[in-house]
């Protein structure tokens, strides 16, 4: 059925950090609309730098076949952003005008853009600026607003509750404590899965900030429980909890972060704090500043116990997708291209319960899913004994 009120030419485009299921939804899109509705697909190459530079190709059946499984993107990604492209001199430009000049050159009725936070904002900006969009959440870090799932994060839980399971085991032969540092950018959906997955001992997430005083009462505990070893899961985000705050403090709100930052600055450049605070506030800028290097230093340092840190970083964003991301990526893919068929445009592709649907991109743009301190997660952990250093 060839569309009547829908699109005839689209440009498809991946953004951000990469992550398995790209291609399945990439693949998800292109094949419905090449077959059942005859709407013409053009890659765009290096995500939004190939808009602004035009560096693109016509998709053809052959060249979304055989993709499903396979990791990475295709059509290659960057983290490049229309209103700010870099300069070699280190500044950057506005080159805008140049992406919304290539969407017309090409004669695109709409542009779908799979990325995250960073590419749903560019998505937003280009709308409004008269562009035809259409969002698909992507990342592993799950982050994403007014979508419960993104495809991705499935995919990095499996790799990263793996890894826990095999430092498990030589955790145990060692007794030692192992940490291992999960990517999830300032949300702790991943730590948090994983870490139950795996059966982590303590899990740390930036939306609990951390008291050491805490974490080491519950390593002490198990100690006195015959468990000599531990598996400590430390969300890249998490920091310690400052002295004086509340048990449970939300991360900072977007607008309130370039002052917290510079709060933390001043702080850092004063070792031990000008109020004399202990190693627990100097935590987060300790060593290599991660909160996995200061956790474990602080641990042996006080408990005298033997700890290592794993930081298991772009392993997370490699390999396959697992069935779960391959199903759903399939399933926002497919449904864009529904979108495309129907003329919707300006929404980003949701999954809300068992239900995929869409929003409208100004309720995605700007926003961060952070995971709510009385999450069901949270209480389930827990319930089986899971320390959250708070
Ligand atoms: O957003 C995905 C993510 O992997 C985050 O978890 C992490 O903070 C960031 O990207 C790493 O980015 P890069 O690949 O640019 O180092």
């Amino acid at each position: 059925m060839a569309t009547t009120t829908g699109a005839r030419c689209i440009g498809i485009l991946t953004s951000g950090g990469d992550c398995p299921g790209l291609n399945a939804a990439i693949r998800g899109v292109a094949k419905p609309a090449l077959s059942d509705f005859h709407i013409e697909v053009i890659g765009i190459e290096k995500g939004f730098r190939g808009l602004v530079e035009n560096h693109s190709r016509v998709l053809h059946p052959h060249d979304v076949s055989g993709i499903l499984s396979l990791g990475g993107t295709i059509l290659g990604t960057s983290r490049e952003k229309p209103h700010k492209m870099p300069l070699p001199n280190g500044q950057s430009v506005d080159l805008t005008p140049r992406a919304i000049e290539t969407y017309s050159r090409l004669g695109l009725d709409c542009l779908i853009c799979l990325g995250g936070n960073g590419t749903h904002k560019v998505a937003y900006n280009l709308a409004k600026q008269g562009l035809n969009v259409i969002g698909l959440p992507k990342t592993i870090d799950n982050d994403l607003a007014e979508t419960d799932i993104t495809f991705g994060h499935n995919s990095a839980i499996n790799t990263a509750a793996e890894a826990i399971d095999r430092l498990y085991s030589t955790a145990e032969a060692h007794l030692r404590v192992m940490v291992i540092e999960l990517m999830g950018h300032k949300a702790g959906w991943l730590a948090l899965s994983a870490g139950l997955a795996g059966g982590a001992d303590i899990i740390l997430i930036p939306e609990i900030p951390y008291d050491i005083d805490s974490i080491c009462q519950h390593l002490t505990e198990r100690r006195r429980r015959g468990k000599w070893f531990s598996i400590i899961a430390v969300a890249e985000g998490a920091r310690p909890r400052r002295p004086g705050a509340q048990a449970t403090t939300p991360p900072a709100a977007d607008g309130e972060k370039k002052k917290k930052k510079k709060q933390k600055k001043d702080k850092a450049e004063k070792p031990g704090g000008k109020d004399g605070e202990s190693d627990v506030a100097a935590l987060d800028t300790e060593g290599d500043g991660r909160s996995s290097s200061a956790v474990a230093k602080a641990i042996s340092r006080r408990l005298g116990m033997e700890t290592r840190v794993t930081v298991l970083g772009h392993l997370q964003r490699g390999g396959v997708p697992t069935p779960f991301d391959r199903i759903l990526a399939t399933r926002f893919g497919t449904y864009a291209a529904e979108m495309l068929a129907r003329g919707e445009y300006n929404r980003m592709v949701a999954m809300k319960g068992a239900e995929v649907t869409s929003v409208p991109l100004e309720d995605v743009a700007g926003k961060i899913k952070l995971v709510p301190p009385d999450h069901p997660l949270i209480g389930s952990a827990r319930r089986v004994g899971t320390n959250f250093g708070d």
